[in-house]
This record gives structure tokens, sequence and C-alpha cells, in this order.
């Protein structure tokens, strides 16, 4: 099944954004750490210019710190373009990225010459979350329906930086249906755009592939099954997804797999590694 997702005040991001970029001096775009590349918008990098660009690399917790190091180190080799992973949620971990800001712009947040930074990003990615973290205070709606923040808002941190909060302005590539089906499994895509037990398929298939132990542990799985199929239906048994006769309602049970797998309920998964990403779309990004 394609899925397909563009909510319909995503149209005008492009010209919001394009206006904000001239008047910012730093771009925070925020990704999702389990998915850097699936995350991203190639558009940003044509927007951007030159302007200096850190890539936050969010929810960290739940990625596969490995593999995440990995990107890290991709990102800054072929962009030039500094990579934080960090938690959204942690001020310690956020408070490195006030320090990154001030180091991409050091003529500014001083007296009389404010740094102006902006947070982009998908939905979904902990844009709300972090400049919450970032402020101290709850200032941007979060919540678990993504393209939530609705309406710009400017956030002076009181000191020295002032963050443009660009409300869920960018989109992600849904041409690249395997992009798509990432995203859809990492819960950054909205549930009306997708049918929750081929995602869950594709997840089981996945983790089946990439994160064996894991998915054994989890589940106390004694063996592999040896399709997706039948990985869905040891869960469902597993988490009492039964309908009436016993049988397992496979729906839920994708359900209930992708929740958990999204709260990091069977460890620190990563959804896609740079070698699996062509060097082109590293490169826009
Ligand atoms: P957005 O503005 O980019 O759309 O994202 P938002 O901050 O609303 O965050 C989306 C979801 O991601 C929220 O969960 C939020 O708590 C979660 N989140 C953000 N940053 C992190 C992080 O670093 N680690 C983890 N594990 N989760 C993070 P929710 O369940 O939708 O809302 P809530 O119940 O937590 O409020």
């Amino acid at each position: 099944m394609t899925i397909k997702w563009y909510p319909g005040h995503m149209g005008k991001a492009h010209q919001q954004i394009s206006e904000l970029i001239r008047t910012v001096d730093v771009i925070i775009e925020v990704l999702d750490a389990r998915l850097p590349a699936s995350s991203s918008n190639h558009m940003l990098e044509e927007l951007r210019r030159n302007k200096p660009c850190i890539k936050v690399m969010n929810k960290n917790d739940l990625a596969d710190p490995v593999v995440t190091k990995a990107w890290v180190r991709t990102f800054e080799k072929r962009t030039g373009i500094l990579a934080l992973p960090l938690s959204a949620k942690q001020h310690r971990e956020v408070n490195q990225l006030i320090k990154l800001c001030q180091r991409l712009a050091p003529n500014r947040g001083k007296p009389g010459r404010t740094l102006r930074a902006m947070v982009v990003g998908i939905p979904n990615v902990g844009k709300s979350t972090l400049i919450n973290t970032l402020a101290g205070k709850c200032l941007a709606k979060v919540g678990d329906k993504p393209a939530i923040t609705t309406c710009a808002q400017q956030i002076d941190l009181r000191n020295g930086i002032v963050l443009s909060d660009t409300p869920g302005l960018l989109w992600p590539d849904m041409s690249d249906q395997v992009a798509a089906y990432r995203l859809a499994t990492s819960g950054a895509i909205g549930a009306g755009a997708l049918d929750y037990t081929n995602v869950g398929l594709f997840a089981a298939d996945f983790m089946m592939h990439r994160y064996r132990e894991l998915l054994m542990d989890r589940y106390k799985l004694a063996d592999m099954p040896d399709s997706a199929t039948a990985i869905l239906e040891r869960i469902g048994r597993r988490l009492g997804c039964l309908v009436a006769g016993g049988e397992v309602d496979l729906h839920r049970a994708a359900e209930a797999f992708l929740r958990e797998l999204r709260a990091g309920k069977i460890g620190r998964v990563s959804l896609e590694e740079p070698t699996q990403i062509s060097t082109q779309v590293i490169e826009e990004n």
C-alpha cells in the first residue's frame, strides 16, 4: 500500500521558511536520530543558502548509539554540517546546542547584537519539546498528533538568543516509499495516512533482520518465525491482541507492536544507516 501524506497547511511552508531564513543567524534543523535521512527535507539545503546550520539528531535516547555515531561522522564528512545527537527533554544535553549556536555566530549573542536562530523540521521530530526545554518552560505546544503547532512565535531565551519557531513547516519526502514506511514506523506520519497492519509488517520484517536479539528478548521468542506476519502473530498472542475464537487480531497486534517500538520498549533502534542511503541524498540533506 502506498503511503500518501501532505497536510494542507504545509503548502505555504516553502515561502515562509524562505522569508524567515533571511532574518536568522543560525538554522537548527531537527531530525529524528532514528531516521536522520528520511526525517529531513532536501528543500532546506536549497533554502538555507549559506546560513550556518546545526543538525539536531533528536530522540537520541531511542536510537542505536553505534548507528548515531556513524551518522554524525557521515554528516560532518559529507556536508560539513555539525550534527548534535540529543534528547530534547534533557536540559543538560540541550544546553550544548546553545554553545554550538554561539560558536557558529561568534559576533552575535552580545548586547545589541541578538543571535537569531530558527528551529525547523518535519512534524513530530520534537521541535516543540526542544523549544520548551531551551526556554525552560512550556511555550510551544507538544502533542501526540503530527503538525500540532500552527502559528509562528518568537521566543527570547534571555541569553542573547532569540528563537523563531517555524511551526512544523518542513514536510517529509514521501516519494520514496521506504522512507515513508520508516517515517510511519517512527510515528512521524499522521495515523490517517497509513495502514497499521502494513506498517507493522514492515517494522517486524526490519526488526527480524536488523535487531533479531532485541525482538526475541522482548517477546520471549524461543525461535525466530520465518515471516513478518508470523512475528506479528506471535507478538499479538503475547500481548493479548485476540479476537473471539483465539485468533490474533493482526491490526491490533501491529498497533501494539508499533507503540512499543516507538516508545523504546524493545530497545534502542535506528531505522536507517548511512550505508543504506545514497551519497546524493545525504549531501542534499
Ligand atoms: P514537533 O513539535 O516537531 O511536532 O514535535 P513535539 O515536540 O510535539 O514532539 C513529538 C513527540 O515526540 C512528543 O511525544 C514528544 O514528547 C516526543 N519527543 C520529543 N523529543 C523527544 C526525545 O528527545 N525523546 C523522546 N523519547 N521523545 C521525544 P508525544 O507522545 O506525542 O507527546 P507527549 O505525550 O510526550 O507530550
